[in-house]
């Protein structure tokens, strides 16, 4: 029996993330690595891969402070994606990773370069150095645009990293996913619909932390998710449920 209530209710203050059915499960229960598990987002995919019976490590800097705020139903690891040496060894065991990092400054040392591009690109080196069988990574909903759009880039820099970031995991030659959100927001889970945008026609909207938790731990588990790139937004006009079965539908990375 796994135990949800210290990880996703008393440790986090939310509301449980809910019914949500548990599909595409089809493969044995894995250990699945996740970079950023104490973050606003990846918080809720540690929770879903729990809740489906998955064992996660969680990386962080700090696992002292991880495991006294939200338990230790998550295997806290310590590391940090900038020192690539330092993340070979957490690998051991694993099935799978899944990047939920964000860059904590602007400027300094822990810049959007340094995490979500010079990170995630570790990250991805010592997958394929481990063999694991797929990276799922999170990005953002305009990131596909950043080679075309010098505007978007000067407002916000975090896009360049994030789109140079997906280029070379479409490159990399291992298996993978990218889920590129809208605008975070901390409402609840399954209030609306998940649309599937087509990446040459976005509509800017916003999605739940949960859900986008919801998606990135569905990726994992469901090989329609495989070699895609997933620009998802919450819809009122779309079923709650309907992203599980539309997810095959969404075409492959050419
Ligand atoms: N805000 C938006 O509207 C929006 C929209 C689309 C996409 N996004 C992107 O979605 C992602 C997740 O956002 P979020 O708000 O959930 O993030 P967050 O709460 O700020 O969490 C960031 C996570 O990254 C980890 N991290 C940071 N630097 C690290 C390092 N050097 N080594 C290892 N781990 C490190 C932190 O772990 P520790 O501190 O425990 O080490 C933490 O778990 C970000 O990339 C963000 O840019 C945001």
């Amino acid at each position: 029996m796994i135990s949800r209530r210290r990880f996703s209710q008393a440790a986090f203050g939310i509301a449980t993330i809910g019914a949500a059915p548990q599909r595409g499960a089809a493969q044995s229960h894995e250990r699945i690595l996740v970079a950023g598990a104490t973050g606003r987002t990846g918080r809720f995919v540690a929770q879903d891969l729990l809740d489906s019976g998955h064992a996660v490590r969680g990386l962080t800097r700090n696992p002292d402070r991880a495991r006294e705020r939200y338990g230790d139903d998550v295997e806290w690891v310590a590391g940090d994606v900038r020192d690539r040496a330092s993340l070979l060894p957490l690998y051991t065991g694993c099935d799978r990773v899944i990047s939920v990092l964000g860059a904590t400054e602007r400027t300094g040392e822990n810049t959007p370069e340094a995490v979500e591009y010079n990170g995630n690109v570790n990250l991805i080196d010592q997958a394929k150095e481990s063999g694991l069988k797929q990276v799922v990574m999170i990005t953002s909903l305009s990131a596909g645009r950043a080679d075309s759009d010098p505007d978007l880039v000067a407002r916000f820099t975090g896009m360049l990293w994030k789109n140079k970031a997906e280029h070379y995991l479409r490159d990399s030659n291992i298996p993978y996913t990218i889920v590129g959100p809208g605008g975070l927001r901390d409402y609840e889970p399954r209030l609306q619909g998940i649309w599937f945008q087509s990446e040459d026609n976005i509509t800017v909207g916003t999605i739940s932390r949960a859900d986008v938790g919801a998606v990135m731990a569905e990726a994992a588990r469901n090989p329609a998710a495989l070699n895609k790139t997933l620009r998802i937004i919450n819809d009122p006009k779309r079923p709650i449920d309907g992203w599980r079965d539309a997810l095959s539908q969404v075409p492959l990375d050419s």
